[in-house]
């Protein structure tokens, strides 16, 4: 069972790409790909821009991975309530390309900050918007408080109560993923 999994943020030291590779962990036996946003760097898209350039390869690589995985894992970064610039730009270039940008593939939607909100609110933006782009939403988990609940030196969430969370929300998402194999 392929998983792709990632940080929807191009932050060199991104915890939702900690909280995406630890919860991605939790599928035993998953062939996993943590993807990292700097990878698929792009222009900055406008239609006059696409019009110049046409698909860029970062864009139609990024639909590609999508496409060759059997569950996908992301997890989202806020940025004064919403996408990260990075995670919204890359969406709209891969939109382009096919408005299912998840492809109807089985997914589940994480979110940490640091701080009590838990990034909730681009999570639920996220998660009402997700029928539109071709996901099979199998659960959504936010993460308060990220670094009191993250140990960095083993990589683990420390908080049992959120990876109880965290392994139903994987158990799903394996579930679906197998299905569909
Ligand atoms: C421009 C900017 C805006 C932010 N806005 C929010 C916000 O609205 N809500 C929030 O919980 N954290 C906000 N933060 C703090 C982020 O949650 C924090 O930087 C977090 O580490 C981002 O996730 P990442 O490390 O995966 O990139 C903001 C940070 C920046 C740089």
């Amino acid at each position: 069972m392929k998983i792709i999994a990632f940080g929807a943020s191009n932050s060199t030291k991104s915890i939702n790409k900690s909280l995406a590779t630890f919860a991605s962990s939790l599928i035993a036996g998953a062939d996993v790909e943590i993807l990292d946003l700097n990878d698929f760097e792009l222009p900055l898209f406008s239609e006059d821009k696409e019009a110049e350039i046409g698909q860029p390869q970062a864009a139609k690589g990024f639909f590609e991975k999508i496409r060759s995985a059997d569950g996908v894992i992301v997890s989202f970064a806020e940025h004064n309530g919403s996408y990260t610039a990075t995670y919204k730009n890359l969406f709209d270039w891969v939109s382009r390309i096919d408005q299912k940008v998840y492809q109807d593939k089985p997914v589940v939607f994480l979110a940490t900050s640091p701080g009590a909100g838990g990034a909730s609110s681009v999570l639920s933006g996220a998660k009402a918007s997700a029928p539109f782009f071709g996901v099979d939403l199998q659960d959504t988990v936010s993460v308060p408080n990220f670094y009191d609940v993250f140990d960095a030196q083993r990589g683990v969430i420390s908080e049992p109560e959120i990876v109880d969370q965290l392994q139903a929300a994987m158990g799903a998402l394996a579930s679906k993923a197998g299905d569909a194999k």
